[in-house]
């Protein structure tokens, strides 16, 4: 057995070599697996596995004019560092390769003898659209040789890998893996913390393997793997202060369940756990932690693996999971996942990047558990390629390869059409300027701007400009397209005093929200995005998109946006009231009527009808939650934060199969467990936000005892045994007519049935929240609740509610709805065309 000493900044590079064969898996064999000896003359064997010389390879095509080959036949750390290519000038390997995400590995060794100074050379290696490596140099690394694992989606049907050398120097390369992987191994979604949001877009990024361990295992290899991964033991990252026991299992005893499998992580790291030492003494409450050293100037991908192999019996382990000082899972257990011991199980995260260089995960027990420990078997942790789509460094492949020789007419094409552009938009806008200039009337001077809305750099949309009553050096463009108006960055800067600190609103998953004020006095919400955030971008393009199309009295309208210099700039309506939760507690506000709150409802759930029917795909919501339902200065609610939208099922579908977004909470159980996506999802997290309306208390409260930390759970107990009114919010004692209570929470019960397919339709939901406003509405005014109208009543919508569901014009004209008919006539026409395929 041979170890090699590593650098502790690059701890995967640890492998070992071990000459025992033994084990058996079930093998998923990759459609592409390249294992290549860069300038060997023949194969080499390593960790079971042959590599083939780069020369003899016929699906590999080596692209340079010059490159050198070099062995070794003295020891070198592992056998596939015997051989090198050596680059002295720009260098490729084309593979043939099946779309998808490839494993890509590179090796590195300076080899003495070579008749070059490999370990001055700077290695740069980019794929056709990754920086994987920028400028790395054996002299100032404190290793003898260096291993570099990718995740690469590759879109198109070659995969590239160019060697760039600096000027007068050289680059190599010993051995290279391109390896393809199951599709479903890393899906697009995972959840960010800091603060906790959906994260979508992860196909389109590149990873690069840091750290994967097998917590309390030993050392796993490609001969253990079957997608030739390296899991090594944590004992090395554990925090001083962690007292932790291992244990284990007979890794055959491993269950895995539908949809992971050994590809997930071999049974061997699922049958070794670190968990609690001392656990159940008295101070046993501390979190085992690891930490590890990261760039701070990456995000990272996170990826944490369980099996309960401590457990005797089911739901006596629960624990947390912080990601650094976040919490990651909270009171999770893991049987009441798997419903059963021994059965894997793991969970995604993104962790932005950060100030600090280390990256910490810890498990801890739940406060509220019958015992005391908490567990992990196995943790991944991957940087993200940043905005440049870069792993390492500030520069992107453009810069390193800019366009040479062969990609010279290519060069010329791309050069006269952005070319052609820069001209447009500078005729555009001097004429713009020159425009207003002129003229103070809106309506003159028209011309046509280029939109630079990403990656649609060639829209072209009409402009006109508008008078600007402060005359201010700005030259605003009113768009007539649905994208709204366009701000300048300059505008924005006014309107918000710089970004002023003080006049943040709040602070979500996409960044921050400030109080702005228009030029006319108007105020605005300006959400700024983090630039480096790569999940803003994808959800700034689609709330730009979501919301240009959607147009209501009950939702959150966007005035305009800002993307010049790669800001992503939201400027939305101001809704005076804040969030809906603010009303309800953890503020000094004063207490909602229980008429104020069902108006609210009644309103959001308008807005999430609207969603779900009005355009004509259906679109679910998919973090429908009390702050995102804003209230306007006449406490009108209007639901925002289309961020995480997704267009709904086409008609031949029944679900949006995707991986779990939203928050915690509000989460669908159906949608949790099949990952599957319907309206009905939307409609399961207003039932919890109607119980937060009534009991005025969030969502999930971990402090609290633990048949109560859940509202759905709780509240449901309760409605169950018709006892609500013990659990409403006290300011509302004798204030509430029995018989709208009664309404209001079976109303919500319905929304929160476990399955999709016995919830109802938001439609019903809103009838239903009018028909309980209505009967607040008639006691207050008769002063005498009358308990047997529930009843009554209840056959009378049993009757209006085919009408009201074939019928749009009801919802407008609904009980109460007075002034939103004129709004909602307007949309009747595209309602109207959705009323029937929709059926019930
Ligand atoms: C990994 O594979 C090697 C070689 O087949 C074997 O010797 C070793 O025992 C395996 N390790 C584990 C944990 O199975
Ligand atoms: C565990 O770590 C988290 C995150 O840093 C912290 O909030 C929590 O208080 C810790 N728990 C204990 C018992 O130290």
């Amino acid at each position: 057995m041979v170890m090699v000493k590593l650098a502790k900044w690059v701890p995967t590079v640890l492998v070992f070599i071990t000459f025992l064969v033994n084990g058996s898996f079930a093998l998923f064999t990759p459609s592409d697996n390249y294992l290549i000896a860069c300038g060997s003359s023949k194969s080499i064997t390593f960790q079971d596995r042959t590599f083939v010389p780069d020369s003899q390879h016929s699906s590999v095509v080596l692209k340079t004019t010059n490159s050198i080959v070099a062995s070794s036949n003295s020891s070198v750390p592992l056998p596939i560092h015997q051989s090198a290519r050596i680059f002295t000038e720009k260098a490729s390997y084309r593979f043939q390769v099946e779309e998808g995400r490839h494993w890509v590995r590179l090796y590195f060794y300076p080899l003495p003898n070579s008749g070059h100074n490999l370990t001055s050379a700077a290695v740069t290696v980019v794929s056709d659209e990754f920086v994987l490596l920028s400028n790395f140099t054996f002299g100032n690394y404190n290793g003898s040789y260096v291993f570099r694992e990718y995740a690469i989606n590759v879109t198109s049907d070659t995969l590239t890998l160019t060697f760039i050398p600096p000027t007068g120097s050289v680059a190599f390369v010993n051995a290279i893996e391109v390896v393809s992987m199951p599709n479903d191994l890393f899906v697009d979604q995972a959840l960010a913390l800091e603060p906790t949001a959906p994260f979508s877009g992860l196909s389109e990024l590149a990873f690069e393997t840091v750290y994967r361990l097998n917590i309390g295992g030993s050392l796993l290899t490609a001969q253990n793997d079957t997608l030739g991964r390296t899991w090594e033991n944590d004992q090395k990252y554990l925090h001083v202060n962690s007292s932790v026991v291992k244990v284990s299992i007979n890794p055959s005893s491993v269950k895995y369940p539908a949809g992971v499998t050994p590809e997930t992580a071999p049974n061997w790291v699922y049958a070794t756990a670190e968990a609690m030492g001392d656990a159940n003494v008295a101070n046993s409450n501390f979190n085992i932690t690891w930490v590890f050293t990261i760039d701070p100037n990456f995000s990272y991908f996170i990826r944490v693996h369980f099996c309960d192999i401590i457990s005797k019996s089911l739901n006596t382990l629960v624990f947390n999971v912080f990601i650094n000082t976040d919490i990651a899972l909270g009171s999770i257990d893991l049987s009441s996942i798997t419903n059963d011991l021994s059965v894997p199980y793991y969970k995604d995260f993104v962790s932005n990047a950060s100030a600090d260089n280390t990256l910490s995960v810890s498990v801890g027990p739940d406060t509220m558990a019958d015992i005391t420990n908490a567990t992990l078997n196995g943790l991944e942790i991957m940087k993200i390629s940043n905005a440049l789509k870069s792993l390492d460094g500030l520069s992107s492949v453009e810069s390193l390869l800019p366009s040479s020789e062969s990609n010279k007419n290519i060069g010329v094409i791309v050069g006269s059409v952005v070319g052609g552009v820069v001209a447009i938009a500078l005729v555009g806008l001097c004429y713009c300027c020159l425009a207003r200039y002129k003229s103070k009337s809106p309506e003159q001077g028209h011309s046509w701007l280029p939109l630079p809305l990403y990656g649609n750099s060639q829209t072209i949309t009409k402009m006109s400009t508008t008078s600007n009553k402060s005359g201010t050096a700005s030259c605003i463009s009113l768009s007539s397209s649905n994208f709204g108006r366009f701000f300048t960055f300059q505008e924005i800067q006014d309107a918000t005093n710089k970004f002023d600190e003080n006049l943040i609103l709040g602070v979500g998953g996409f960044g921050r929200v400030y109080k702005g004020t228009l030029e006319d006095g108007t105020y605005v919400a300006v959400k700024r995005g983090n630039p480096r955030s790569e999940q803003g971008l994808a959800e700034f393009r689609t709330e730009i998109e979501m919301l240009s199309k959607l147009r209501h009295r009950h939702l959150v309208s966007l005035i305009g946006y800002c993307d010049e210099r790669s800001e992503m700039i939201l400027v939305y309506e101001y809704m005076a009231n804040g969030p809906l939760r603010s009303h309800l507690y953890g503020t000094d506000l004063p207490s909602l009527s229980w008429k104020q709150r069902l108006e609210i409802c009644i309103g959001a759930a308008r807005g999430l009808h609207y969603l779900h029917t009005g355009a004509s795909q259906s679109i679910i919501h998919r973090d429908v939650k009390t702050t995102n339902i804003l209230l306007d200065d006449s406490l009108v609610a209007k639901v925002a934060d289309f961020g995480l939208s997704k267009t709904g099922p086409a008609l031949d579908q029944t679900h949006v199969s995707t991986a779990v977004k939203g928050s915690f909470g509000y989460l669908d159980p159906e949608y949790f467990r099949r990952q599957q996506l319907t309206e009905k999802s939307d409609v399961y997290s207003f039932g919890v936000v109607l119980m937060e309306v009534l009991c005025t208390r969030p969502a999930l409260n971990p402090v609290l005892p633990r048949e109560q930390v859940n509202i759905a759970e709780w509240a449901m107990s309760w409605q169950k045994k018709g006892m609500l009114e013990q659990i409403m919010d006290k300011n509302l004692t004798g204030k509430v007519n029995p018989a709208s209570l009664k309404k209001f929470g079976e109303t919500a019960e319905k929304c929160l049935a476990e399955y999709g397919v016995d919830r109802p339709p938001m439609g019903d939901v809103l009838w239903n929240l009018e028909y309980a406003l209505q009967l607040q509405e008639t006691s207050s005014a008769l002063m005498e609740p009358e308990d047997n109208s529930t009843n009554h009543i209840t056959g009378i919508q049993l009757t209006s509610l085919e009408p009201f569901d074939n019928s749009m014009s009801m919802i407008g004209g609904g009980v109460s709805g007075t002034d939103d008919e004129a709004e909602d006539a307007t949309t009747s026409a595209v309602f109207s065309q959705l009323v029937n395929p929709r059926g019930r």
